[in-house]
């Protein structure tokens, strides 16, 4: 069916291009238009499409500003993540157990306190991002910990690799209290964690998860939202899992190779390809 020009400027993808000729027929089929210049259907943007688009970019922008986000934990990750944080216009405090850690992030801006409980206290939404489940639960459970200052209002967001059972545990702790809790284990390394393109995988307190998009967003590449306390936990282990096998054949495939007489070099490129 060919379209009428009106029918076509209201498509959010219409482009008139400098080309030939092009014949417009209304509504009725009749030939109302010849010209020169003709028309495509592009997937560049409309206007319409782009302004909306910064006014959404200059309203995440607002919420980032005010957005105060502690931050448990500067290893490998943890530091890379709170750096992206700070880059992206989040006002950051950080604790580290070693707290010398805090330096450079100080040096970029960030605030920093002496225990988890001070961070906790000073923001209403806390990330931790701690080497293992006995490090997770001391950081919540032990004196000057989490569980001294959470209360009603406040956001808990522990993105350490744990079990389920250790994220249900600290996800009943902090709720006993009145807070809101949230996993979200990542699937990345350091590169990933150092250019925000983490794969989060979140469960627990939905509406905490919304309002955790911004700082999700410069974070990683993709969040999941998985459902309650213990998925996201579950789903990360799975995937190491997965990860794991990978890794496993891959490197009997080179020995194998290897011993087969061929050149691991040219498995490789086969591979990549
Ligand atoms: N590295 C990766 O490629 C990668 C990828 C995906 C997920 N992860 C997960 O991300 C989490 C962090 O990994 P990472 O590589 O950043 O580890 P990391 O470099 O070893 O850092 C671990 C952090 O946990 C702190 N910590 C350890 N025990 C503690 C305790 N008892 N009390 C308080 N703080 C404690 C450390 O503090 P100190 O500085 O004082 O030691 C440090 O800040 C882990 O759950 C890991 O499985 C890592």
């Amino acid at each position: 069916m060919i379209k009428s020009f009106a029918q076509m400027q209201n498509e959010s993808n219409f482009r008139e291009q400098n080309c030939k000729y092009f014949n417009f027929k209304d509504d009725n089929g009749s030939l109302i238009r010849k010209r020169s210049g003709f028309v495509t259907f592009s997937d560049q943007p409309s206007l319409s499409t782009i302004i909306a688009e910064r006014e959404r970019e200059r309203e995440r922008s607002r919420r980032v500003r005010k957005m105060e986000v502690g931050f448990l934990g500067l290893g490998i990750m943890g530091k890379a993540m709170s750096m992206n944080l700070l880059k992206n216009g989040f006002k950051v405090t950080v604790w580290n157990r070693t707290l010398s850690k805090c330096d450079e992030l100080v040096e970029h801006g960030a605030s920093v306190c002496e225990t988890p409980a001070e961070v906790i206290k000073k923001c209403k939404y806390t990330i931790a991002m701690l080497s293992d489940p006995s490090a997770a639960l001391s950081v919540v459970f032990d004196k000057d910990g989490v569980l001294e200052q959470i209360c009603e209002g406040k956001g808990y967001i522990d993105m350490s690799t744990v079990d389920a059972e250790t994220s249900v545990k600290i996800n009943e702790a902090i709720t006993g209290k009145g807070g809101r809790f949230v996993e979200g284990p990542v699937s990345g390394s350091k590169k990933p964690a150092e250019d925000g393109q983490l794969i989060i995988l979140a469960a627990g307190d939905k509406a905490l998860f919304e309002e955790s998009i911004p700082a999700f967003d410069v974070l990683g590449k993709k969040s999941f939202f998985l459902g309650q306390v213990g998925n996201g936990a579950k789903m990360k282990l799975i995937v190491n899992m997965i990860m794991g096998s990978m890794m496993n054949a891959f490197s009997e495939g080179l020995v194998l190779a290897d011993k087969s007489g061929l050149s691991s070099n040219t498995l490789l490129d086969i591979l990549v390809r």
